[in-house]
């Protein structure tokens, strides 16, 4: 039986599959294998970045799959050094020449530069003008928060499709959903499984969210694993939800989530892990030396 993924509707009626797979960290030399494996099992969704460094490979694995390209929701986001109007137009160029595309499903922006948000204004615009000539199919942002949303809603014309986050059962970051969900934004997680509770370089004293006991006792209920018992939540929410892996087994086990239920009050369970505590990188904090890294055009 072919597993196929429910489908969302994005705010200008385009359909994105809930899930896909995501390809942050993941070695240039491991993702084209990562993608035509996800692409055997399934998924219909790519989601990677000009910052990963591995588009090339994200587009060598969809042609080496056999999938049709039309088949494919393909995401990327622009880095915030190609924000700017111009700037953010020729990264379209780039990211398109390097998956081998010559139109993208979805374009968003990696964050909010905080330190310069009139360029990040611009580079949305840049966005619109994309969406307007139709080489890119939806348009939306990241780590943005409800004021960064406020503020470029009040200075641009489209209301983002998507608002892509830090989302796992330990930061779900209530406002920002709700924020999404009164301007139509869709919310989608990255780090659904909590990657980011055990990912090394990233502070110390965290809770592998993968060995929590309320998601392992969930997990054992429905004879799942702790990652598809938060896949599912993420999915029961109406999310869309990106996880990573480049392990095949893992790449499979995580689409195998649409088989399963969680009960509401599961769901209430899970929703009670929030810690309130982001893991990863606050969005209102410039980060100079990573945003001035250059994006190569090849
Ligand atoms: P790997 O690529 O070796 O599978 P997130 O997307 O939430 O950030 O999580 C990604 C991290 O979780 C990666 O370290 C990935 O490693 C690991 N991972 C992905 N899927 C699973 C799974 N089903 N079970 C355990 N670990 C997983």
């Amino acid at each position: 039986m072919t597993v196929t993924t429910p489908e969302l509707q994005l705010n200008n009626g385009v359909t994105m599959p809930a899930l896909g797979l995501g390809v942050f960290q993941s070695p240039p030399e491991e993702t084209a294998a990562a993608v035509e494996t996800a692409l055997q099992v399934g998924y219909r969704h790519i989601d990677t970045a000009a910052a990963y460094g591995n588009e090339r490979q994200v587009g060598e694995g969809i042609r080496r799959s056999g999938v049709d390209r039309s088949e494919v929701f393909v995401e990327t986001k622009v880095w915030v050094s190609d924000y700017g109007y111009d700037r953010t137009l020729h990264a379209f160029d780039k990211a398109t020449r390097k998956l081998g595309v010559d139109q993208l499903d979805l374009l968003i922006l990696h964050q909010p530069a905080p330190d310069r948000f009139d360029q990040t204004v611009d580079a949305y615009r840049a966005l619109e003008r994309l969406l307007a000539d139709g080489t890119v199919r939806a348009i939306g942002v990241s780590n943005f928060m409800r004021h960064h949303l406020d503020e470029l809603l009040r200075r641009t014309e489209i209301v983002p499709a998507v608002n892509q986050i830090e989302l796992h059962p330990y930061f779900a970051q209530p406002d920002v959903q709700r924020a999404d969900a009164e301007h139509g934004i869709l919310t989608q997680a990255w780090s659904p499984i909590g990657g980011i509770t055990f990912y090394p370089g990233f502070g110390d004293h965290r809770r592998n969210a993968l060995e929590d006991p309320t998601i392992t006792r969930i997990a054992a209920e429905h004879d799942k694993t702790p990652a598809q018992v938060m896949l599912r939540w993420q999915i029961q929410h109406g999310r869309s939800a990106i996880p990573k892996s480049t392990n095949p087994g893992r790449i499979a086990e995580n689409f195998r989530i649409f088989d399963f239920a969680l009960t509401a009050e599961q769901i209430a369970a899970l929703d009670a892990l929030d810690t309130g505590v982001r893991h990863g990188p606050d969005p209102d904090v410039a980060r100079t030396e990573m945003f001035a890294r250059v994006i190569p055009e090849d």
